[in-house]
């Protein structure tokens, strides 16, 4: 018999793992606690980031002294929170969220947890917004967070090229699912829209990227971390 040099697959253990990981290095107080019990009741889905997911967000931030973010997909709020926590003062995080029941969810989470004053929440689909947002800023933005609807993500990456300038980062959640990225084959809209975005990354002269595949408590995903050059 051929014994496999890897542990079978346990996503038990992935949340484990997770679960002893962010309590050591990326706790969540009260108030992101509160956030995630707010959107289960709302019924949410639980699309939102990890707790270690989010503090690499906010490292992200630091490491590249982001002061201005831009969020496509706000859901309710969670990673919001951790973005906005890591702005350096006077830093804004732009986020726009497509359905008003949970935008009104964020909102609350947002102001509950004091950053409602460095946070902009649009209210609408992100195509609709983002001209609006193109016209209100006076400078691009230094990091963009791509985690809304993914058969959109072509246009997303579009917008975010528009609303950078070189040395933006740009990261795109959910690039793995489950392993069905890997299939040129799918049917499915959200696998199609990871794809096109992802060859779109590949042969743009003006961005440098990598993907990378993760497991913990949200399954098997990853993200995609992109530099504009
Ligand atoms: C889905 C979307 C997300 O942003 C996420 O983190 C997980 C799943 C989804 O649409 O299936
Ligand atoms: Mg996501």
């Amino acid at each position: 018999m051929r014994v496999p040099d890897y542990p079978s697959v346990d996503s038990k253990k992935w949340s484990d793992v997770d679960g002893y990981f962010s309590r050591l290095l990326a706790p969540e107080d009260d108030l992101l606690k509160l956030a995630l019990d707010e959107n289960a009741k709302a019924g949410m889905p639980a699309h939102d980031v990890s707790a270690s997911q989010g503090k690499m967000l906010a490292l992200f931030i630091a490491m590249t002294g982001a002061s201005r973010v831009l969020e496509i997909g706000t859901l309710g709020g969670y990673s919001t929170i951790w973005v906005a926590r890591a702005l350096p003062e006077g830093g804004r995080l732009t986020t726009i969220e497509a359905n008003e029941r949970h935008a009104a969810v964020a909102r609350s989470n947002i102001e509950r947890a004091g950053l409602f004053d460095r946070v902009d929440l649009h209210v609408g689909a992100a195509l609709d917004v983002l001209p609006n947002i193109e016209r209100e800023i006076d400078t691009p933005f230094d990091l963009i967070f791509i985690d809304a609807d993914k058969p959109n993500n072509p246009n997303y990456l579009e917008w975010s090229l528009k609303l950078s300038r070189p040395g933006t980062v740009i990261i795109a959640d959910n690039v793995v699912r489950g392993g069905a990225v890997a299939d040129p084959d799918s049917e499915d809209a959200n696998v199609r829209g990871v794809r096109a975005f992802l060859s779109m990354v590949a042969k743009n002269p003006r961005l440098d990227a990598t993907a990378i595949q993760t497991v913990g408590e949200k399954g098997w995903d990853g993200f995609a971390l992109i530099r504009v050059k």
